[in-house]
Formats: structure tokens, C-alpha cells, sequence
């Protein structure tokens, strides 16, 4: 069975305050038990405290928003997923596309930092997404597919069954301009056929297929209820807490 998930994806945004803030009004403000667990993305300096205050709650875990993609050693100013784990991450975001744009991230890093993070116990929330002149020209499903097998499909089923995928065009990602629900579900059910294709029909069935890229409290049901849209990986609408909460309401 696939779950319904919700994560928010705080990015570079709110000062430890605000943060724990924004985490105490989204309890607050929810009294029915989430129907999918809920993910808080926060920045690297505020993982430790936000644990402490998401562990209290049941359905609530914790991301971090990148790892690095070697073990340990020299490498000044990263951050590994043992560090991660040490201070209780439950997902790691890994692949987004602003990291692959500023950062310039590879297919193949990303593959390393996925096997680093499910050895280590953490679960990778994998983004991946066509920019504009991709969508444009029509080939965005072929061009996600490359994105999934060039980091994924060297897993083993057991392995592959720990992702979560994020669904996340680029075109869309922080301009207000949604993929319509029939965009969205196009993609998706693309990739839960890929997949399979690769893994077979129960690995596709029970795979977490997260959509992100301007969704907000106003369309998020509706993307929601697409078939093979299991929820969203939010950006701006996550650092407000009525928005996130009615978004995650809206997993059915
Ligand atoms: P927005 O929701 O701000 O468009 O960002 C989406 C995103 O990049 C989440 O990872």
C-alpha cells in the first residue's frame, strides 16, 4: 500500500525562531491526525532542535534538504548523512533541482548520495523535473525517466521500495504557475509505468509519488486527487502555517 505524504521545503528561509514557531503553529493549528506522515524540510542549523520538537508528535518527521555525497573527511562546510542521522533526520531531499542548477549536482553524485543515505537509515525524497525548453519541446517524460535511471535504477528492489519520488517541473517550482492536475498526472502515471517496467507492478503500486512546483493551499486537493499524485513537496506555501496546514488536509 503507498502512502499519502506531505514535506515541506523551508529552502534557504526563516531564522531558528521562526522555524520552531512555524512548527508549533502547524500543531496547533491541526487537531486531526495527519492521513500520511508530515515532513518538516528545515535548514541544517535548526535539525537538532526541530527534532527535538517534531519527535513529540506522532506522524511528524524530519528532512534535511541535502548530504553530501562522500562518507566523511575533507570537505569544508558539508554536511554528511552520518551527521544527519546523529542528530535524528528521518528524510533526506536529495536532487532538487536548485542544487542540480546553482550547485551543479550530477546524476551520479546523486547516486552516491542515495546509496549513502538509505545505508545510513535515512529515507531520500528523490526530486526530478524538466526545465521549460524541455516541456516546450515534449520530451519531459523522457527526460525525467533519464533523471530515474541514472540515479535510481542501479538499486535493488528492497532498497528502491525506501524512495520517495518528488515530481517537481522546474517551470513551475517558486513562479505561481502550477502544472495543470491532467500535466501532473501525465507524469506521474509515466513514471509509475517506468517503473514498472524496472521493478515490477507492486514496487510502481507502492511507490510515493510526490508532486511540487507552486502548489498551495487553494489547488492542492485538487492535484491530490489524482490518481497517481499521492501529495506534494511544497516550497513557499510551507513557510506558512495556515497554507501548510490546509495542505495537509488535503490528503484525502
Ligand atoms: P514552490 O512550492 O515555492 O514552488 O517550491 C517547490 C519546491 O521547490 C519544493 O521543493
Amino acid at each position: 500500500m503507498r502512502k499519502q505524504l506531505v514535506a515541506g521545503n523551508w529552502k534557504m528561509n526563516k531564522t531558528l525562531e521562526e522555524g520552531l514557531d512555524l512548527i508549533q503553529s502547524v500543531f496547533d493549528k491541526l487537531d486531526e491526525h495527519p492521513n500520511g506522515p508530515v515532513v518538516f524540510g528545515t535548514p541544517y542549523p535548526f535539525l537538532q532542535a526541530a527534532a527535538k520538537r517534531i519527535k513529540s508528535r506522532e506522524g511528524f518527521y524530519l528532512a534535511a534538504q541535502n548530504c553530501h555525497h562522500e562518507d566523511k573527511g575533507a570537505y569544508t562546510g558539508e554536511v554528511s548523512v552520518d551527521m544527519l542521522a546523529s542528530v535524528g533526520v528521518d528524510y533526506v531531499i536529495i536532487g532538487h533541482s536548485e542544487r542540480r542548477q546553482y550547485f551543479h549536482e550530477t546524476n551520479a553524485q546523486l547516486a552516491q548520495k542515495v546509496n549513502l543515505a538509505l545505508a545510513k537509515g535515512l529515507l531520500p525524497i528523490f526530486c526530478c523535473g524538466e526545465p521549460l525548453d524541455i516541456r516546450e519541446q515534449g520530451t519531459h517524460v523522457e527526460y525525467v525517466a533519464d533523471q530515474l535511471k541514472a540515479s535510481l535504477f542501479h538499486l535493488p528492489e528492497s532498497d528502491f521500495r525506501k524512495i520517495v519520488i518528488a515530481y517537481e517541473p522546474i517551470w513551475a517550482i517558486g513562479t505561481g504557475k502550477t502544472a495543470s492536475t491532467a500535466q501532473a498526472q501525465e507524469m506521474h502515471a509515466a513514471l509509475r509505468n517506468l517503473l514498472a517496467g524496472k521493478y515490477g507492478q507492486s514496487v510502481a503500486d507502492d511507490t510515493t509519488i510526490l508532486y511540487g512546483g507552486s502548489c498551495n493551499a487553494q489547488n492542492a486537493a485538487e492535484l491530490f486527487s489524482q490518481p497517481d499524485v499521492d501529495g506534494g513537496l511544497i516550497g513557499g506555501a510551507s513557510l506558512k502555517a495556515d497554507d501548510f496546514v490546509a495542505i495537509i488536509q488535503a490528503m484525502g
